[in-house]
């Protein structure tokens, strides 16, 4: 065969965002949160979003998890067009292909750890000494096995995050998205976290892409993409320029 390669295959990128504009209504007026994000993001990569408080990281993370529709531009993951799901298409992406984890862990409290990490299973149906065995597993992976038939308040905040990230993996994702997920830890039990989606990236190869403030987390991802306005304004990757 002769001839380039198409850029698209020999970065194969798992995710893709192309000229991604969301505008939010707003009484009168409107908010532009993004404009014109193009975006790839390879399998495997362990990507960190910052970016100032206003900047549109969270909106970057609501487009991708098929949450907020963009006003223009598209959202590709694997092989789904995300910014085309319906609502409820879009439900069952998130349920079966991506696992989000929250600054506030967004535990069900009335749930132990091990109900909680078997819920989205559950929700699909998994019941029984199956179920019971996969989540002990992921538990154990975590560290958590002693800690199964606790309730979410008698955990600290970092092993809170970690049964939500063991949560967000129970079904096996293709994608982690995570939303500030050290948020609300001090900086030891922020590490672990880092280290831990880290390790998840590496072992697991799921596509991470984590929004923070915190600077100390770019020692742990593979590659820093830095939002201004609603732009990106930097990228360690310079990759993803090239096939815009
Ligand atoms: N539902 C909404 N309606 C109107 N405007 C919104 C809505 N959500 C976010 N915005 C606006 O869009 C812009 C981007 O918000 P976004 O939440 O994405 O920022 P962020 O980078 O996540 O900030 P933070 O670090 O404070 O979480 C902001 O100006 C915000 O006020
Ligand atoms: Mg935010």
């Amino acid at each position: 065969m002769s001839g380039p390669v198409p850029l698209r295959a020999e970065i194969g990128s798992f995710v893709e965002v192309v000229g991604l504009e969301v505008i939010y209504p707003l009484g009168s007026r409107h908010i532009q949160a993004l404009t014109g994000i193009d975006l790839q993001v390879p399998q495997g990569q362990f990507l960190c979003v910052r970016g100032k408080s206003g900047s549109g990281k969270s909106t970057l993370l609501h487009a991708l998890a098929g949450l907020r529709k963009p006003t223009a531009g598209r959202v590709r993951v694997g092989d789904i067009e995300v910014h085309e799901l319906s609502a409820r298409h879009a439900a069952l992406y998130r349920r079966r292909v991506v696992g989000i984890v929250f600054q506030f862990f967004n535990l069900l409290p009335m749930l132990t750890v091990a109900q909680n990490v078997a819920f989205p299973l559950s929700l699909d149906g998994a019941r029984g000494a199956a179920l019971d065995e996969k989540v002990d597993e992921l538990l154990a992976d975590f560290a958590m096995l002693d800690r199964r038939d606790n309730y979410p308040d008698q955990l600290s905040g970092g092993e809170m995050q970690r049964i939500a990230i063991a949560r967000a993996l129970a079904i096996h994702p293709d994608l982690i998205l995570a939303d500030e997920p050290t948020g609300n830890l001090d900086s030891a039990a922020g590490n672990q976290i880092w280290l831990l989606l880290q390790e998840l990236c590496r072992k697991r190869r799921v596509t991470t892409i984590m929004v923070t403030h915190d600077a100390d987390a770019t020692a742990y991802a593979d590659r820093v993409v830095v939002l201004e306005d609603g732009e990106i304004v930097e990228d360690t990757d310079d990759r993803s320029w090239d096939s815009v």
